[in-house]
């Protein structure tokens, strides 16, 4: 059965042991930041932070900061993930509209909207302010009515005002709504069930709705229910709601905040939500994100869609190809690592110029099958040891990018840098080194805790 809500899935890690609980006070300003930091460089558990400084909201993080507490979410295993991916990716679950939603227990709209009462966190030195990282930004196009749903960082600017940074898809909605000089109505989504956040990162095409995709991911219906003040669906069960209008022609100076790269992107303007109700369950908890230097709850989020995609794709052209791993060291998507079979000599070459002609990546690196593109350390021994860098490292100077790269030339432009780390093809190697006999030993940390506890 899928997580119905954030909190089902709260205590499923506070079953198995990886939520902790923080009972002291702390403050939304840095401090809750620098928790979730700690956790994520620390591989620890998920927080649930029960005095918040000024606030009476609790506030879950650092539930994504590791990728075992994901495939917790998809209730699956690291092998079967992308398969699950790509199976429910291509066929959407469409949403299941229902009269009432614990989101709209308790209603505030108009005069009485004040985001200053949620315990939204400050994060990296330098931000522009208070910053909403997990909020999944839905909206409809102004044409189709098609429905988009995807994250996107929300500034907070006032009582009911928000910044958005607003790239893909809700652009081109914002663009077309423009130019009829009509505002975009928007609703936000904070504390979804485990597998919205999830999807996110899937390119789907323009048109499809992710949250038809998080219901054939969830293996049920996402349940989904009328907005109050716009005419929008949002999931019925999510732990708070904000709904707005991005107007016409206003732009206002976004930023400064420190973004997936690690690096913190300058302030400039953009679109404004001008909020027009809050809603929320009687007692809610908000969720943030942390985001900056790899790896986050970020990068482990963009992992799971993108390793996912380019499997499939990858997989469609060259059969051998057995993973792909996006690590979070590539800031969300400049770096690829992929591990194959080679059928044919220089193949592993192909998949590297494949790669390149999309506009993800900046380092490929490919890999034989033996060697395990989730472990960076084992990726590295075999470019240290299978490549020689005058015949393997290709270089793709000049190429279309993405839009956060801080050593771009320009904005937009990259430049790629191929890796062929396989074995040469057909040719006699060196063999490698194996010790026999490691899967019957037992596990070392658990023996290790009950030698401590006997002690005690
Ligand atoms: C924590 C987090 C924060 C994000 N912030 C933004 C953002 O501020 N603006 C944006 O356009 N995309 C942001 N993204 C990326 C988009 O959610 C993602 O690229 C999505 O697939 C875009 O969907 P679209 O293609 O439907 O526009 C963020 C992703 C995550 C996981």
């Amino acid at each position: 059965m899928p997580f119905s809500d954030l909190r089902q899935f709260l205590n499923h890690l506070d079953e198995r042991g990886d939520l902790l609980y923080i009972r002291d006070e702390v403050n939304p300003k840095e401090e809750i930041a620098a928790y979730i930091r700690k956790t994520s460089d620390t591989a620890g558990p998920a927080l649930f932070f029960e005095k918040v400084k000024g606030f009476d909201m609790p506030v879950a993080g650092g539930i994504f900061a590791h990728r075992r507490r994901v495939l917790m979410a998809l209730e699956t295993s690291q092998d079967e993930a992308p398969e699950k991916f790509v199976r429910a990716m291509a066929n959407p679950l469409p949403t299941k509209a229902v009269e009432r939603g614990v989101c709209q227990e308790v209603v505030f709209s108009g005069p009485e909207v004040d985001l200053m009462r949620l315990p939204i966190p400050t994060f990296a030195v330098g931000d522009g302010g208070p910053y909403i990282t997990l909020g999944m930004v839905i909206a409809n196009d102004p044409d189709s009515g098609a429905t988009n749903a995807a994250i996107r960082r929300l500034q907070l600017k006032g009582k009911s005002r928000l910044g958005i940074q607003a790239h893909g898809q809700l652009a081109i909605q914002q663009a077309k709504a423009e130019a009829r000089n009509e505002a975009l109505e928007v609703a936000i989504a904070i504390g979804c069930d485990p597998v919205i956040p999830l999807v996110n990162q899937w390119k789907a095409s323009y048109g499809v709705d992710e949250l038809a995709l998080a219901g054939a991911l969830r293996g049920q219906a996402v349940e989904v229910v009328k907005c109050r003040t716009v005419n929008l669906q949002v999931p019925a069960t999510s732990e708070i709601i904000i709904e707005g209008r991005i107007p016409a022609h206003v732009r206002e100076i976004e930023g400064p905040f420190g973004e997936v790269t690690g690096y913190q992107t300058p302030a400039t303007p953009k679109q404004v939500i001008e909020v027009t109700a809050v809603t929320h369950r009687r007692d809610p908890i908000y969720q943030t994100v942390l985001t900056g230097v790899p790896t986050t709850e970020h990068h482990v989020l963009k992992q799971f869609a993108i390793d996912a995609s380019y499997y499939t794709d990858l997989k469609g052209r060259f059969p051998g190809v057995k993973a792909v791993h996006f690590p979070g060291a590539g800031a969300g998507g400049l770096i690829a690592v992929i591990a194959m079979k080679q059928h044919a000599k220089y193949e592993a070459r192909n998949v590297i110029a494949h790669m390149f002609g999309t506009v993800q990546n900046k380092l490929v690196i490919v890999v034989d099958e033996d060697i395990d593109p989730f472990n960076i350390e084992h990726v590295m021994w075999a470019v240290a040891t299978r490549c020689r860098t005058e015949r393997d490292v290709i270089i793709f100077p000049h190429l279309l990018g993405g839009n956060l790269d801080p050593a771009a030339e320009e904005i937009g432009t990259t430049c790629g840098m191929g890796i062929d780390a396989t074995r040469p093809f057909g040719e006699p190697f060196p063999v490698v080194t194996t010790i026999l006999g490691v899967e019957r030993v037992p596990d070392l940390l658990a023996m290790l805790e009950r030698q401590r506890a006997a002690k005690s």
